[in-house]
């Protein structure tokens, strides 16, 4: 049997998201991946089907060149080793989250969150789907009811640059309860920010996307606006993490966009 490449993650109640968002906040921390990410699950999980079917051609090819291509987002089996974070999050929890936020680039970890919701009977957890203003392919596409390709990518936060999200995170974000919401830079680099004095944890900006859905009072918004409960009794962030980011780069965003520490 093949030896997965992720590690199961901690899910930790923050103490001070909790305050800011007025129910408690859970953080499931994909940033302590061996990789920084929770990329790792999904191509992972897509690496090892190529090593349990196609092993003896995978050895041959590899004498040859030593590469393999794996679509970082758009890959079934992606999106299979992605759920293996909300089985995680079933086999945690106490019962199901009342919402779950995540970041959104191609939509490979939307797909995989959504899938793994309807694997263990949470179907009906809403997601709140975040996105930079100048990466907001899945907010596009949902707001023109199709696919929509962006002219450019313009943020900080890179590693959420896909022009044109998978068909299929469209498509389920289209049946599933999913909420697509809109940062700016300045507020994702602002959360990064607050992140790393709350919790002591440095993460990259695709990261802080996610994170400023609850500096950002975009959830509370979504409460005020009847569009998610009132009462909700927990919200959980998928703190996917990314490597993309060192204390010198921060200072210099800090700087681009004005925010001063405090
Ligand atoms: C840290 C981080 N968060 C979120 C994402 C977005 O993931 P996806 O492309 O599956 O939507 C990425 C993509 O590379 C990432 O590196």
């Amino acid at each position: 049997m093949a030896r997965v490449l992720h590690v199961e993650t901690p899910l930790r109640e923050s103490v001070p998201l909790s305050r800011i968002a007025g129910c408690t906040v859970f953080l499931k921390l994909e940033n302590t991946q061996h990789t920084g990410s929770f990329k790792i699950r999904g191509i992972g999980h897509a690496c090892q089907q190529v090593w349990n079917t196609a092993n003896e051609a995978a050895l041959c090819m590899a004498k040859e060149d030593g590469c393999t291509y794996v679509h970082p987002f758009d890959d079934c089996l992606v999106w299979e080793g992605n759920m293996s974070l909300v089985h995680e999050l079933k086999a945690t929890m106490h019962g199901q989250p009342g919402a779950i936020v995540l970041s959104v680039g191609g939509g490979g970890l939307l797909c995989g969150v959504i899938q793994g919701l309807r694997e263990v009977g949470w179907e009906d957890v809403p997601i709140i789907a975040m996105e930079t203003e100048g990466t907001k392919s899945l907010n596009a596409a949902m707001a023109a009811g199709k696919l929509v390709t962006l002219p450019e990518i313009s943020s900080v936060a890179t590693t959420l640059g896909a022009k044109c999200v998978a068909e299929r995170a469209f498509h389920l974000a289209t049946q599933h309860p999913v909420h697509p919401m809109v940062v700016s830079d300045k507020q994702a680099v602002s959360a990064v920010c607050r992140f790393a004095d709350d919790e002591k944890m440095l993460v990259e900006p695709a990261c802080g996307t996610a994170l400023a859905a609850i500096y950002e009072d975009v959830v509370k918004k979504l409460q005020l606006s009847g569009k998610l409960d009132h009462d909700l009794t927990s919200v959980v962030v998928i703190v996917c993490g990314g490597s993309n980011i060192t204390l010198g780069q921060l200072e210099i965003w800090k700087d681009q966009f004005g925010i001063s520490s405090t």
